[in-house]
């Protein structure tokens, strides 16, 4: 890639990374004023780069190039626009800026494919706002399910009637589009890479997850009168929890295992909590035993709220497989990388992916970019333009070059 490509995508990430909806940190969250901004900027982009732009209903914005013929399937590229809290500017905005660039790319070398070329900024990956994940990318493959559906935010707003009440700015997407395979581009959020000493990598799979709340209740009170024998604290079983959680997955090679959110009811520092609940977030590329480990640490749990005479409640919120990569998508990718350095490294994947939903539909192909530190869901998150521009130029390459079957 040109030097002024180099520089175009890390000022593309820069101007996407300004818009948040939070004014001293970057937050972006399903349909909220500044995913709809960040949305409006991308579809700039896209019309520069000779796409035709849609959105559909749950505000999935889709940048689409064309071929001539009307009948061909999909080629689908893309990632995530919304963020964590407080996150970094690369984790999903990176995958749509880089496919941005590789489809306006192919229209400027005026390659005429034999299948249609899509790039979608998913308007929901990370769950911030409904802890459910992969929204935008389950709306888009037609996957969305009941309880996901009915899932509600802080201010009660079911997900169905976000979805419903959302007033797409662009044009709906055409239906009946056929997808022929999904590339995601993504820093590798993790180590690898970096320790390795090449920039880019592909996955192998994509490690399975379980969120879920719990809910725990014993009797608010008042912290100077009530003696400590008296007292059945919600918040000390909650930090009994999670240091339990913690160790039983210190124990258990692979697991990770995490309390992300913690928030106490009426919380003040002269009450003795009352009502805790806490978030669990559980991974691992082996399916049987992430749900073993689960199993194990709630009956753990429940007895040891028991003896503090505390109600355990738990709200499994989402359990997703893991995910295979397409073998045969991901070792072509893989050989695109190997032009462009030593060596193509293949990785499991520990964060999830749009790319879990798509898998629903169609085959999928993960490419990483090295991250400085393996650092993410962290305002210090880091690609090198000189690796973006390598991952650009290996994703035009292999979308104007996807290995389809008529
Ligand atoms: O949490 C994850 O794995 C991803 O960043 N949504
Ligand atoms: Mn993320
Ligand atoms: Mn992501």
């Amino acid at each position: 890639m040109e030097a002024d490509s180099n520089a175009k995508a890390a000022r593309w990430l820069e101007e996407l990374g300004a818009i948040s909806d939070e004014s001293t940190q970057l937050t972006r969250t399903f349909l909220s004023p500044a995913l709809g901004q960040a949305k409006e900027l991308v579809a700039r982009w896209m019309h520069e780069g000779g796409l035709e732009v849609f959105e559909d209903q749950a505000g999935n914005l889709i940048g689409r190039l064309d071929c001539e013929n009307p009948e061909a399937g999909t080629v689908v590229c893309g990632s995530h626009l919304d963020t964590v809290r407080n996150a970094g500017k690369f984790d999903g905005a990176l995958g749509v800026v880089a496919g941005v660039m590789a489809v306006s790319e192919i229209r400027r070398r005026g390659l005429r494919l034999p299948y249609h070329l899509e790039v979608v900024g998913f308007s929901d990956e990370e769950g911030v706002r409904f802890q459910t994940t992969y929204l935008g990318s389950r709306q888009y493959t037609g996957k969305l399910g009941p309880a996901e559906l009915a899932a509600r935010d802080e201010n009660s707003i079911s997900v169905s009637d976000a979805i419903a009440t959302h007033r797409p700015v662009f044009p709906m997407p055409p239906a009946g589009r056929v997808p022929l395979g999904y590339v995601e581009v993504h820093i590798e959020q993790g180590p690898v890479l970096e320790n390795t000493g090449v920039a880019l990598g592909v996955a192998t799979a994509i490690a399975g997850q379980t969120r879920a709340r719990i809910f725990l209740e014993g009797k608010a009170g008042h912290a100077g009168t009530t003696p400590m024998t008296m007292r059945r604290d919600a918040l000390a079983g909650a930090a009994e929890c999670v240091l339990f959680i913690e160790e039983q997955a210190k124990a258990d090679k692979g697991i990770v295992a995490t309390v992300g959110e913690l928030r106490i009811e009426s919380a003040a520092s002269n009450v003795i909590p009352g009502r805790v609940s806490f978030t669990l977030d559980v991974r691992d590329g082996d399916d049987e035993k992430r749900t073993n480990f689960c199993t194990d640490i709630i009956r753990g749990m429940e007895k040891m709220m028991e003896m503090r005479n505390l109600t355990f409640r738990i709200e499994t919120v989402l359990s997703a497989p893991s995910v295979q990569c397409s073998p045969h998508l991901s070792s072509v990718l893989a050989e695109r990388v190997s032009t462009r350095q030593a060596s193509c490294p293949y990785l499991v994947s520990g964060a999830g992916h749009d790319a879990v939903a798509m898998a629903e539909i169609t085959e999928v192909a993960l490419l990483f970019v090295r991250c400085r530190e393996g650092l993410s869901h962290h305002p210090e998150e880091y690609a090198s333009p000189e690796d973006i521009a390598l991952a650009v130029e290996v994703l035009t390459d292999f979308l104007s070059t996807f290995p389809h079957h008529e």
